[in-house]
């Protein structure tokens, strides 16, 4: 009985957040700093087309060629010889198209619901952001010899949408799905997120919040402080150009995604590519490589461990559709892909690691 009414409970505050249209600011935890810049991805050639004259490539990423993969996997240092490589090839705008974008994205200029980011968001931005984080990976990435790059894309852009959408309106699954990029900041923008623990390092400017903002909202002065120093623009003192600027606010979201941002967590792009190594205690928490472990990077115990839940299989929805739209297909998730994050046990508790 008790059980029974948790459930109830657990659903009612999903449909409360969903009516009211808060899930952008509600899964708002703090994160602890990653620490590192990113590194490049060895072996990486975001500009050249495999084939004679691009041996970095060949040697790598095109099977065709049947070369050996060559082993320099480590991303973070270490070159370990047996650990099977990884490297990256080739560019989003590749195999993501204007149309395509469009689709994903239809309804986020329009009336009917309300857009509050009008004008903002567009192709353009999401390719020229993108760009910048190509060579360390991001959406080209070979795996023992396996594109990830597209299926990245989806995933990445599936947790972008639902952090991003207006669904006060939404009637069906289907609206539920096109309502993505609807807003590029936080609706509440009272807190003002300074974290006086990192004034030496991140002094929080005055008259400034670092409230969520950007297309997978980044909080917190020492968030705004780490990517600012990755993309080298003044985002401790200008939090404000994330709001201004379309590339910018695809930029600190692909930042978020790619950064080990929690201590002893590894960024939801190493934990999708498969580019981790469970621990022991991994593997007993049930945290495998996939798309649903990204969920327990990017939001822990607010959607993951929980069983089945509304918010999750939202996300999960997202990415099957952004398959479907890019001519991947449902389908390419193998028997063996973790979508669900609902029996993993969190990586940290949320508000409860130091940093
Ligand atoms: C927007 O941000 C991008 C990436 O940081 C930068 O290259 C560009 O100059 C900015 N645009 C404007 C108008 O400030
Ligand atoms: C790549 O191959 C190695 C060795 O065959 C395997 O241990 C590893 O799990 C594979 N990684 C992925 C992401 O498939
Ligand atoms: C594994 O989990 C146990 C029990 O929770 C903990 O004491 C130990 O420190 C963990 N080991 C690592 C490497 O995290």
């Amino acid at each position: 009985m008790e059980y029974k009414w948790s459930v109830l409970f657990t659903i009612l505050a999903f449909i409360l957040v969903l009516v009211n249209c808060i899930e952008y600011s509600s899964l708002n935890e703090p994160y602890n700093i990653g620490g590192s810049l990113l590194k490049p991805c060895p072996l990486c050639n975001t500009n050249r087309k495999p084939g004679p004259g691009s041996p970095g490539t060949q040697s790598c990423c095109d099977s065709s060629q049947g070369v050996k993969l060559v082993v320099q996997g480590a991303k973070r240092g270490a070159l370990d010889p047996n650990k099977p490589g990884s490297c990256c090839h080739g560019a989003v705008r590749d195999y993501l198209k204007t149309d395509q974008f469009e689709n994903m994205f239809s309804k986020r200029n329009s009336l009917e619901v309300e857009a509050h980011a009008k004008g903002f968001w567009d192709y353009q931005s999401f390719i020229t952001a993108s760009a910048h984080y190509q060579p360390y990976g991001f959406g080209t990435t070979y795996m023992n010899r396996t594109f990830f790059g597209t299926k990245e894309v989806a995933a990445f852009l599936a947790h972008v949408a639902t952090k991003t959408s207006c669904e006060n309106k939404v009637a069906t699954n289907m609206e539920k799905l096109e309502r993505g990029l609807c807003y590029n900041k936080e609706k509440n923008s009272n807190p003002n997120y300074c974290d006086e623990r990192y004034k030496k390092s991140y002094p929080c400017a005055p008259g400034v919040a670092y409230y969520g903002r950007g297309a997978l909202p980044i909080y917190w002065n020492y968030n705004y402080g780490e990517a600012g120093k990755d993309l080298k623009v003044d985002l401790l003192n200008h939090p404000e150009y994330i709001e201004q600027n379309s590339t910018l606010a695809f930029q600190v979201a692909i930042w978020r995604w790619m950064m080990p941002i929690k201590k002893h967590q590894p960024s939801a792009h190493d934990v999708f590519i498969g580019y981790w190594t469970p621990t022991k205690n991994d593997t007993l928490a049930k945290r495998v490589s996939g798309f649903g472990a990204t969920m327990n990077v990017l939001y822990g115990d607010l959607v993951c461990g929980k069983g089945d839940n509304e918010f999750m299989n939202n996300i999960i929805s997202h990415y099957l559709y952004y398959l479907d739209l890019m001519d991947v297909g449902r389908e390419a998730v193998g028997p063996h892909d973790v979508l669900s994050c609902a029996k993993q046990v969190v990586f940290n508790p949320s508000y409860s690691s130091s940093p």
